[in-house]
């Protein structure tokens, strides 16, 4: 039955009230990316092409950001079994398999995916295969009613429920997997006397067993996987979660994370091998950082592209664009943006480099500054091989310094500087012999002056 097709629809039509936000809630971040985002990473992951979105009404904001995976709209939101049938047409005709998600669950993983699929295609062929969990407190969640073979029988949600099958701690994630020759028919009979008045996906359970229909239902392996996302707080625990899973993901991989519990990393982030992240550093999203090179404390790096041995930080700043040469060595408070730095260049201390392109082996003096913004656009600046540009220099863009051209301390270079010549921007210096002495002795007799006429004053 491996042949079989499957489809998923992503259930994301909830209100989410309780994150008190004008953003609909699965576009709220985690690692970077929006939770629904999560989500259909994790479908793509198992190789689902065939995909839709269930969103509420206003939610404009989420079929964009779901573009160009398809959106239908269920307007109002009767309940989860309702989400489905406004899928009715997406559906049409699929017989396959049909994984049902929830837009506010970003944890689950592609294996647990592909793992309830493989129940679903089980010689048992349940019609039906839910995914269970055991939380600490059960209060929210519906919960499995299995048989004497654990065979799932019902899903009874808890406002629903007596006070003996309250006692059950095994509950419902929410998740299902369901055969798609039956998942209509299923949805269809379900109706909505119930606590809430909602039409429930829940009810399909014991829809298919009267109809004789096995269902099944397998266990989550770590019950963070299915957590919900309501509120900012439960935001900021799975922010956590996904934290502490690309941290142990870097390191499998081959980093080394000094301090594993301050690096920040961004869902996309790819590390190479042999790289070792000091304490402190935050990956924004579009990082990709090359072989053996270092990444000292407290950088921030976003949409940044750093090749072999490269060796950034302690307090660099990588902004979109930055492309870092192999063996570069980007030091402390220095900030690069939009320019490339190629191979063996140094930019070490206290500089920002933007709009431009600093050739191999340059070497740019601390403090050196491309001004490329006049208020209105932006200009670039060509710096190139083996350049030397002296500490405190500013570069006014549009302009360029040719290979081997050096610059002195200090200048305000706005006109281009030829290959292999020095340029110098700055006063001549004046030096007055003695005059420093003089000024001194000059000062201390008049301050003695100024004690004598008012006594009492003696320091
Ligand atoms: C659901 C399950 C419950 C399970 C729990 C796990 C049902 C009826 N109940 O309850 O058994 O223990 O999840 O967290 O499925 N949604 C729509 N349209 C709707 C209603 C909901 O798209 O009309 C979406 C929501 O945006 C959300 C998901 O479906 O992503 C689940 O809805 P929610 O209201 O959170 O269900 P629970 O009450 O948590
Ligand atoms: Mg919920």
């Amino acid at each position: 039955m491996s042949d079989r097709k499957s489809a998923a629809i992503v259930l994301a039509a909830g209100k989410g009230t309780r994150m008190k936000s004008a953003l609909p809630k699965v576009l709220h971040r985690i690692g970077n990316r929006a939770m629904v985002g999560h989500v259909l990473d994790r479908v793509a992951e198992v190789g689902i092409e065939q995909v839709a979105v269930v969103v509420g009404a206003r939610s404009e904001g989420v079929t964009d950001a779901v573009a160009p995976v398809p959106t239908v709209v269920q307007d109002p939101p009767l309940g989860t079994a309702h989400a489905i049938l406004a899928a009715r047409e997406f559906l049409h005709g699929f017989d396959g398999d049909v994984v049902v998600l929830f837009g506010d669950t970003p944890l689950l993983t592609a294996d647990t995916i592909r793992h309830m699929l493989d129940i679903r295609r089980s010689p048992a062929d349940p019609a039906a295969v839910v995914l269970g969990f055991r939380p600490a407190d059960t209060a929210e969640y519906g919960r499995l009613i299995t048989d004497t073979q654990g065979r799932l029988q019902a899903i009874v949600e808890h406002r629903d429920a007596d006070e003996e099958v309250r006692r059950i701690g095994f509950c419902n994630a929410g998740i299902m997997a369901v055969d798609g020759r039956h998942l209509l028919s299923l949805l269809e009979a379900v109706g909505n006397d119930n606590a809430k008045g909602e039409y429930s996906l829940t009810d399909i359970v014991e829809i298919a067993r009267s109809r004789g229909l096995d269902c099944a239902v397998t266990e989550v392996a770590d019950p963070d996987e299915v957590m919900g996302v309501n509120s900012r707080a439960e935001m900021a625990v799975a922010e956590a979660v996904l934290q502490r899973r690309l941290r142990a993901r870097a390191m499998a991989e081959g980093a080394t994370l000094i301090d594993p519990d301050t690096v920040y990393f961004s869902h996309d982030t790819v590390l190479g091998r042999d790289v070792v992240v000091g304490p402190q550093v935050v990956f924004g999203p579009g990082v990709t950082v090359g072989d053996g090179v270092t990444i000292r404390a407290f950088c921030d790096i976003e949409g940044a592209r750093i090749s072999d041995r490269a060796v950034i930080g302690p307090f660099a700043r990588l902004r979109p664009g930055a492309r870092i040469g192999e063996e570069v060595s980007i030091g402390n408070f220095v900030e690069i943006k939009a320019s490339s730095v190629e191979a063996g260049a140094k930019v070490n201390h206290l500089s920002y480099v933007g709009d431009s392109r600093v050739g191999a082996r340059a070497n740019i003096g601390a403090g050196t500054i491309t001004c490329n913004y006049d208020g209105f656009s932006k200009s670039e600046t060509d710096i190139g091989e083996g350049a030397f540009i002296g500490s405190n220099t500013a570069l006014v863009a549009p302009v360029s310094i040719g290979p081997g051209a050096m610059v002195g301390a200090g200048s305000v270079i706005a006109k281009d500087v030829p290959a292999d010549s020095l340029a110098v921007e700055r006063s001549t210096q004046r030096v007055k012999a003695g005059w420093a002495e003089a000024f001194r002795v000059r000062r201390r007799a008049r301050k003695k002056e100024t004690r004598a006429a008012k006594p009492g004053s003696e320091r």
